[in-house]
């Protein structure tokens, strides 16, 4: 460490690591703006500056031109190099109260002040996402995903780049891409929507997002299912909406309850196909019952759909937009679970008389998802492999699913109780309520098992303990060795 004797400047240290003319344009920077160095303050020339501290004289010029290039300092014939004279000069602050780098997050200084409603956006402690073992929650078979394929198509589109796909793209994505998505809701999902209604976004929580930013103010109340979703929570947060938390039962959400507790509420957050966490399938008549208040008081739906694609068993479900006659329900679906979480794409289906709304809450946020993706994307689709994917995947699954449920019903016959429909990707069940389902879970990550506490999924003061096991990217041999692994742990 090399030092400059104070009286030319305060002593500046070169660590080992990094290029010299970077730490030094950062100590001038630094120093000016804490106020060590003063506006029009001469500093020493380069060649006495490189003498001084017994480099080279190039990486002193190259960080004086960067600092004359930022403005921070200027040059006279016959006076030399000094700080800039148009930098404000504030007397420097108190030690205590400075903020250096690299003590900035320390523990030891009180926090600085953020928006207030980022405590309501935090999401709980998520220890259960430290282990990757057997039960990890919203992740499909990875291993089964045809990689091939998809470097493929990603490469045929990265090589024949023509400059449209390297501009800004439209913000409700690549129109192909939108067709087939919409082509493809109309068949399975019996959504009704034109290309035009379609917006690609990057993922369902973005999807969420949108929605907030587009249909809701400061204060203005939503319902959210109670147990619900606690990323949706946080995406209502994010706009400062007040969450009314509706109970939710064998037949998805209790919508008389929300009518009472409130009836002019702007929005309902609804995952109806496989409810998250607790896995009910909204009944017929709470569909209309939601469709008819949504009508009635004006407000919106929101409609999660995230993991529809897999059913085992019962009847297959249609989505609540293809039973809305008044245009009330906005549909969300992702990419995440069928193909793989970290492309982040997924879509909303919007009624056409808020898209220039919807429009303008994307534009501002991120202007559109990334395109190669999108378009690679439409050609899986097109070409049959996006169809063959979820066919196979869903027979892998409920295979996944009846292991679990076998190993549950041999290892764990009377500590879980299973709850939900046949459907999705994981399965959730109940322990006595004296059990800490939140303890058990920080157990099983040490046990190298990830299981997900059901209790931090409720916001109220009644809460029920419980375990959820996702089992898309477990083995079946795994899934009985994990279940073993939880039997320990309890
Ligand atoms: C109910 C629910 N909605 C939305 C999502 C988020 O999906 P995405 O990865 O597309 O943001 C998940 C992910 O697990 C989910 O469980």
């Amino acid at each position: 460490m090399k030092r400059l004797p104070t009286g030319l400047l305060p002593s500046i240290a070169l660590e080992d690591s990094g290029p010299i003319y970077q730490q030094l344009a950062d100590w001038f920077r630094r120093a000016i703006a804490e106020g060590r160095l003063r506006p029009g303050q001469r500093v020493p020339s380069t060649r006495a500056l490189a003498g001084e501290l017994g480099v080279s004289r190039l990486p002193v010029l190259s960080a004086y031109e960067l600092l004359h290039a930022e403005g921070y300092l200027e040059s006279f014939s016959g006076a030399g190099t000094c700080v800039a004279a148009a930098i404000p000069h504030e007397a420097p602050p108190a030690p205590t109260r400075r903020l250096p780098r690299v003590v900035a997050a320390s523990a030891a200084l009180a926090p600085r002040p953020v928006a207030a409603r980022v405590a309501a956006m935090a999401s709980p402690p998520q220890t259960w996402l430290k282990s990757q073992g057997a039960f990890r929650v919203g992740v499909p078979a990875l291993d089964h995903f045809p990689h091939a394929v998809w470097s493929r198509l990603l490469s045929r589109h990265a090589r024949h780049v023509g400059s449209d796909a390297l501009i800004y793209g439209d913000t409700s994505g690549h129109a192909p891409l939108r067709e087939a998505i919409v082509e493809y809701l109309a068949t399975v999902r019996a959504v009704h929507a034109d290309t035009a209604q379609l917006m690609i976004t990057s993922g369902a929580q973005h999807g969420l997002q949108i929605c907030a930013h587009a249909l809701l103010d400061p204060g203005d109340r939503a319902w959210v299912e109670e147990p619900g979703y606690p990323s949706a929570h946080q995406a209502l947060a994010a706009v400062g909406a007040v969450p009314v938390l509706v109970p939710v039962d064998a037949d998805g959400m209790d919508v008389a309850t929300g009518v009472r507790r409130a009836p002019t509420a702007r929005l309902a957050y609804v995952t109806p196909s496989h409810q998250f966490p607790l896995g009910a399938t909204m009944s017929a008549a709470r569909r209309i019952e939601l469709l008819q208040w949504a009508a009635r008081a004006g407000s919106w739906i929101v409609e999660d759909d995230y993991d529809s694609e897999y059913r085992y068993g019962g009847r297959p479900i249609t989505a609540l937009q293809g039973l809305d006659t008044d245009a009330r329900v906005i549909y969300v679906g992702t990419f995440s679970k069928v193909l793989f979480p970290a492309l982040r794409l997924g879509y909303l289906v919007v009624p056409k008389d808020l898209l220039p709304a919807f429009r303008a809450a994307r534009d501002a946020l991120d202007t559109c998802s990334p395109m190669l993706p999108q378009r690679a994307l439409h050609d899986f689709i097109r070409e049959g492999h996006f169809a063959r994917h979820i066919r196979r995947m869903r027979m892998l699954y409920a295979a996944r699913r009846a292991a679990l449920q076998a190993a549950i019903r041999q290892h764990l016959p009377d500590a879980l109780h299973v709850v939900g429909a046949e459907a999705g990707m994981q399965l959730t069940a109940l322990l006595a309520p004296e059990l800490d389902d939140i303890a058990l879970s920080r157990r099983a990550t040490q046990a190298g098992v990830s299981i997900r506490p059901l209790s931090p999924c409720y916001r109220g003061e009644t809460r029920c303990s419980g375990v959820i096991l996702g089992y898309g990217n477990v083995d079946e041999d795994a899934i009985e060795e994990g279940v073993k692994r939880l039997r320990e742990c309890l």
